[in-house]
């Protein structure tokens, strides 16, 4: 017996009635004087948001390559500590964060799992949380709850020390960062072509648990004349929220089974792993789907210019052979989740615009 207590899970007056509003309805929550305070949609985030902090991640990105730079850099924030509090698995969101921080010159401390804390004692999640706030001035969560991000932050915003909450990934609902990072790869792959307006992107793989496609088709409401091609085995379909979503923006999106048919006719292919640990039964889910991969042989069928891109991590869905053609953006992606990572975190600290003062 290890000796650990079933967790407590208490009631919130209001919870309830908050978490079943319309999203729209609940952004103002989590601003403060017109800008963000606690990131956990990917609907918080509009055009002009996004335009400029795609430019300050460029500009830290550039600051980075010298030493007077990252000495600049880490001047910004060191009087700040941050939490990781990661107790769903992480390699990339957990690292890129943590180096984030470090750019920044804040201070990070770390949870990586349940079993280390007093939740094993039977504390809430939500006591464990405020506990943080008592030590540090921002925590970013990842838990394999939906709506955890948006529960801890309606419930810090009501104590007398809220901290900001940056939503590194909550179940299989939202990844509002990984969205960040991944508009900010496909402006950077569509530079010299006009950017993300008018393109056509393929979303490919399990459409229905994967949280990053999700964020990321709604962040599609900001970019003019795009299309969305859902490709995808039929159990794992889009789900309707977000279709409904695309609707309401006038955004079309077609969805397949076919996916060679698709490649000829989009600008960047989105690839996605199999989610298999939200399945009711893993050990059945044997089946990895390769009319869903994407191999060497689609190089020659795909536009010059397509970007394939991948949130990783990676199982069969693109052969490693892909890897060295100049428009396999994954390993570039993952980087750039580190520099708009900390264009957030100056952003979140009132600080971004001590970076584009070196620039001036
Ligand atoms: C993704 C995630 O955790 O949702 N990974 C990541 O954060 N880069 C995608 C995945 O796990 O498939």
């Amino acid at each position: 017996m290890d000796g650990s207590v079933e967790q407590t899970r208490q009631t919130y007056q209001g919870w309830d009635e908050f978490y079943n509003k319309n999203v729209d309805e609940k952004l103002a929550f989590f601003e403060v004087n017109g800008r963000l305070f606690d990131v956990i949609f990917a609907q918080q985030f509009d055009r002009p948001f996004m335009d400029y902090l795609c430019k300050i991640a460029d500009m830290i990105r550039l600051l980075a390559q010298t030493k007077m730079g990252q000495e600049k850099l880490r001047h910004l924030l060191p009087h700040k500590r941050a939490m990781l509090y990661f107790v769903q698995p992480s390699t990339r969101t957990f690292l890129s964060f943590q180096n984030a921080c470090y750019i920044l010159g804040l201070s990070v401390s770390e949870s990586r799992g349940t079993s280390t804390s007093s939740e094993v004692k039977g504390e809430s999640s939500e006591d464990t949380i405020r506990t943080f706030a008592s030590y540090v001035d921002l925590i970013i969560s990842r838990h394999s709850e939906a709506g955890f991000a948006e529960k801890t932050a309606w419930v810090l915003n009501q104590t007398e020390r809220p901290v900001p909450i940056l939503n590194g990934g909550s179940g299989p609902d939202q990844h509002p960062t990984q969205a960040l990072l991944d508009i900010y790869t496909l402006e950077r792959s569509f530079q010299d072509i006009g950017g993300l307006d008018g393109k056509k992107i393929a979303m490919v793989g399990d459409l229905k648990r994967g949280r990053t496609v999700r964020s990321l088709s709604y962040l599609m409401k900001n970019y003019n004349d795009t299309t969305l091609y859902f490709v995808s085995p039929d159990i794992f379909r889009m789900k309707d929220d977000i279709k409904d979503f695309l609707k309401k923006h006038n955004i079309p999106y077609y969805e397949t089974e076919d996916f060679e048919s698709v490649m000829p006719l989009v600008d960047a292919i989105y690839m996605t792993r199999i989610q298999k640990e939200y399945s009711d039964d893993p050990s059945g889910e044997a089946d990895t789907y390769p009319g869903f991969h994407f191999k060497k042989k689609h190089l020659a069928i795909i536009q010059p210019h397509c970007t394939i891109m991948h949130p990783l991590p990676r199982r069969y869905e693109i052969e490693v052979e892909v890897d060295n053609d100049p428009r396999a953006a994954y390993w570039r992606q993952e980087r750039n989740g580190m520099w708009i990572r900390a264009a957030l975190i100056a952003y979140v600290f009132g600080v971004e615009q001590e970076v584009s003062k070196e620039f001036l």
